[in-house]
C-alpha cells in the first residue's frame, strides 16, 4: 500500500495519460497564446508575454503595448448643430480666403482638387468644420491633414468653412431623379440595409453633415468608401457610412465613385 504513489507510475496507462495531458497543455499554449495572435493582421511580434496578454484579452494599455500608429478610430466628439451652416459675413469670408492660401497647393486655387485631395468649393460649411475638427483632434486620419489643422483656432476653421462655402458649388450638377442612376444612389439595397446615397448626399435630401460628394475625384472617393469600409475611418456619428460601406462590394465602390466623379465634367459643361 506505501509504494501506491510508484505503483500506479509503473503503470503504463497512467504515465501516457499524464504525458499526453502535458503535451496537450503545451499545444494549446503555443497555439492559444503564440500561434494563433502571431497570424493576426496587426501582430508586431513583442514577444511572449505581449502575446499572451493579447490572447487573454488584457488591453493593449496596460500591457504596454499600443503605439500610437495602430491607435483605432475613434468617434467623431463634435456634435453638428445646425448653427454650424450659418457662417458667413464679409470679414469671414475675406479672412478665410487668406488662410485658405494654405490650401489652395492641393485643394486647387478656387477650391478645385486637381489631385486626388477633395473639392472644397461649395461644400456646406458643416461639413468643413466637422472634417477639421475631427482632423485636429485626431478623430480622422491622416498626417497632413492633422498636422495643418492643429495649428487652426475655432475661429480660423468657421471662416475658411464661410470662404468655401462662398465659392459656387456651379461646377458640379446636383444629383436627381431625371437622370440615368447607379441602383445604390437610386434606391439602395434595403435587403443588405444600404440607403440610396441620393436620401443622405442631396438629390432628394442633404442630412446634416453629409458632404457634398459630386464631383469629387474618383481615387478620393474609392478611398473614403474603403476606409469606412474596413473602419480605418470612423469618424462618422452613429457609423452612418461605415454602415452603408461595409456591405458594398468593390464593384459597387467603383460604380458610384465613378458616377459621382463623373458629375464634374457634366456641371462644367454647362
Ligand atoms: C499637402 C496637401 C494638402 C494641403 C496643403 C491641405 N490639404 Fe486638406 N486634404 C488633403 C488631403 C489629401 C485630404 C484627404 C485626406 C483624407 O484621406 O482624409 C484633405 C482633406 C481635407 C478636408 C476634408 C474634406 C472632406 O470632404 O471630407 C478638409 C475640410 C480640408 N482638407 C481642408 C483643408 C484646409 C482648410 C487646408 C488649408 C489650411 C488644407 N486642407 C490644406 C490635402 C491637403
Ligand atoms: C444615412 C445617410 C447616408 C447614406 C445613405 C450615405 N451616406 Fe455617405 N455620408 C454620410 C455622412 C453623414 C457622411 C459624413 C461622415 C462624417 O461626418 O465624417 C458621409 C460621408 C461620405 C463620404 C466621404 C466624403 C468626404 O468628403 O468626406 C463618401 C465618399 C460617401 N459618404 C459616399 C456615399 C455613397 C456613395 C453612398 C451610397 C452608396 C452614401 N454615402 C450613402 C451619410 C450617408
Amino acid at each position: 500500500m506505501r509504494e501506491h504513489g510508484t505503483q500506479s507510475w509503473r503503470n503504463p496507462w497512467v504515465r501516457w495519460s499524464v504525458v499526453s495531458l502535458v503535451a496537450l497543455t503545451v499545444v494549446s499554449l503555443l497555439v492559444g497564446f503564440v500561434w494563433l495572435p502571431s497570424v493576426h493582421g496587426d501582430f508586431a511580434a513583442q514577444g511572449l508575454w505581449a502575446s499572451i496578454c493579447r490572447a487573454a484579452g488584457v488591453p493593449a494599455s496596460w500591457s504596454g503595448e499600443a503605439p500610437a500608429s495602430r491607435r483605432a478610430p475613434q468617434a467623431t466628439d463634435v456634435v453638428l448643430e445646425r448653427s454650424m451652416t450659418r457662417v458667413g459675413g464679409s470679414a469671414a469670408v475675406g479672412r478665410g480666403a487668406t488662410l485658405a492660401l494654405n490650401c489652395t497647393m492641393c485643394h486647387g486655387a478656387q477650391g478645385m482638387s486637381a489631385s486626388a485631395a477633395p473639392n472644397l468649393a461649395g461644400q456646406y460649411p458643416e461639413v468643413v468644420i466637422k472634417q477639421l475638427r475631427d482632423y485636429k483632434a485626431g478623430k480622422r486620419a491622416s498626417p497632413i491633414m492633422e498636422a495643418l489643422a492643429r495649428n487652426l483656432s475655432d475661429r480660423d476653421i468657421a471662416d475658411l468653412a464661410a470662404y468655401y462655402d462662398s465659392l459656387p458649388k456651379a461646377r458640379t450638377a446636383p444629383t436627381t431623379y431625371d437622370e440615368s442612376l447607379p441602383a445604390l444612389v437610386r434606391v439602395g439595397a434595403p435587403l443588405r440595409n444600404i440607403a440610396p446615397c441620393i436620401s443622405c448626399h442631396g438629390g432628394v435630401d442633404q442630412k446634416l453633415g453629409a458632404p457634398w460628394i459630386e464631383g469629387m475625384p474618383r481615387d478620393y472617393l474609392v478611398a473614403q468608401l474603403q476606409a469606412f469600409r474596413s473602419g480605418r475611418r470612423g469618424n462618422d456619428g452613429e457609423a452612418q457610412m461605415r454602415n452603408v460601406a461595409r456591405a458594398m462590394t468593390d464593384a459597387e465602390v467603383e460604380e458610384v465613385s465613378v458616377f459621382y466623379a463623373g458629375k464634374a465634367s457634366a456641371g462644367a459643361a454647362k
